[in-house]
């Protein structure tokens, strides 16, 4: 069966359908998100903090983002797969820029990749706009850019036009110029409301909100904090199991079965040694 394509998406998003994708930066994960039915699975710079266990998304590196991309390529059936751009593999040059996404539809199995883009970007516009002619599919990125995180001081809602707040007109403008360059679609992060709305009426390509609120075309979250992996909970996202007290509650039963002599068991060892009675 092939994946997900962008006409696909198209459909379901004139259809009316809430398109949806969530993160996932390696095999097993993978595999049941995609088991459970998204449109896309977003291999995210998040890996940085949330698998590889770096402070932000900033030190992740080519490499690193290329090895979960593949690794969640071997994982995926249905599922469009996503490869996220990490921080300055794309925007130093056009041509480091092509050369870098190229590597993750190339070697890494991606069907296609994302990058942020500051309001107005014309650098990035431009790489889009590049990408997208080389048949390159693209998923734009604005509101809250985690990569330009030094620059807004922190994480800042989008769209309430202050020092740390873009104003809705420059993140209108910046989706327009996004889909103008050929984006397939465009994630919104930590919008207001209001500002997800206007954007999402201001261009005919799907909004994937992550904290834009109701009026988008879809929803992604990081699935650390979908599946209760991560060590903080944020306003924007929903906690839908708590694998960290299972996966605890997993190895403190371990732990105990081998220190009491309850594992390994007869059934888990090769030619049994008859235990003799009362050993
Ligand atoms: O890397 C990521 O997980 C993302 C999402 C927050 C959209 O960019």
């Amino acid at each position: 069966m092939s994946r997900v394509s962008i006409p696909d998406l198209i459909k379901k998003y004139n259809e009316g359908e809430s398109l949806t994708m969530l993160t996932a930066y390696d095999a097993p994960i993978a595999r049941q998100v995609d088991r459970g039915g998204v449109d896309m699975i977003l291999v995210g710079d998040s890996a940085g903090d949330n698998h590889l266990g770096y402070e932000d998304t900033l030190p992740l590196t080519l490499e690193e983002a290329l090895s979960n991309t593949a690794a969640v390529d071997r994982a995926v059936e249905d599922a469009m797969v996503v490869g996220d751009m990490p921080f300055l593999s794309y925007g130093t040059s056009l041509e480091e820029s092509v050369e870098n996404a190229g590597q993750f539809m190339k070697g890494a199995g991606a069907d296609a990749v994302k990058l942020e883009t500051a309001p107005y970007g014309e650098t990035t516009i431009e790489i889009v706009s590049r990408l997208t002619e080389l048949g390159i599919p693209v998923v734009g990125h604005i509101g809250l850019t985690p990569q330009r995180m030094n620059q807004i001081g922190g994480g800042y809602v989008q769209g309430r036009g202050s020092d740390t707040s873009a104003t809705a007109e420059a993140l209108i403008e910046t989706a327009k110029r996004l889909e103008e360059a050929g984006a397939f679609s465009i994630i919104l992060e930590a919008t207001t409301e209001e500002t997800g709305k206007q954007i999402t009426e201001a261009v005919d390509i799907p909004t994937i909100g992550i904290g834009a609120g109701r009026y988008v075309d879809g929803q992604v979250l990081v699935i650390t904090d979908v599946l209760g992996l991560s060590e903080e909970s944020y306003q924007l996202s929903k906690q839908y199991a708590d694998l960290n007290s299972i996966i605890g509650d997993a190895v403190e039963s371990y732990v105990d079965d081998v220190r009491e002599g309850e594992f390994p068991s007869a059934e888990n060892v090769f030619d049994a040694i008859e235990k003799e009675n009362n050993q």
